[in-house]
């Protein structure tokens, strides 16, 4: 049976009509929205490629089925910055040169800016912490550490987000 959602992305409402109720969220977000920049990894949990925030907390959505986000906020990668106007863990993220293959890398913006909003001094191990569920295959650890650092330091200084 078709089955309507309503929900809001990236500070948008959206109405959505879903022969499967049960269909994965990033499923969603590519297939039905047309927002790519949240990856699938493993479809698992295991990764964290596609974390999303929801109502402002990360979490992986390649398993979350569509009926549990009616009537809730989400937050995508696309939600964050634009290259014209990027959010500062972007930036930090370019000037750190925190990518290699950068398949990871919108999960981990996305979990940082979930940190970040709950906590904008994190320790090095607090965002290590944060950052545990989310998988760089690349090895990009020590950079991301550093661009996560570097962007609180500048919103703390009061860079626009
Ligand atoms: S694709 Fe969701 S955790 Fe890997
Ligand atoms: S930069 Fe390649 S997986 Fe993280």
């Amino acid at each position: 049976m078709t089955q309507k959602f309503d929900f809001h992305v990236n500070g948008k409402p959206v109405s959505l009509s879903l022969d499967n109720e049960e269909t994965p969220l990033l499923n969603v977000l590519r297939n039905e929205l047309g927002l790519m920049g949240t990856r699938f990894g493993c479809g698992l949990e295991q990764c964290g490629c596609c974390m999303v925030l929801i109502d402002g907390v990360p979490e992986k959505c390649c398993s979350k089925p569509a009926w549990s986000i009616a009537g809730k906020a989400i937050t995508t990668i696309e939600g964050l910055g634009t290259p014209e106007r990027p959010h500062p863990l972007q930036q930090a993220f370019i000037d750190e040169q925190a990518g290699q293959c950068g398949y990871c890398l919108s999960g981990i913006l996305i979990t940082a800016k979930g940190l970040l909003d709950k906590n904008p001094s994190p320790t090095r191990a607090e965002i290590a912490t944060a950052l545990d569920s989310n998988i760089c295959r690349c090895g990009s650890h020590n950079r991301i550490l550093r661009a996560v650092e570097k962007a609180a330091a500048q919103i703390r200084a009061g860079a626009k987000l």
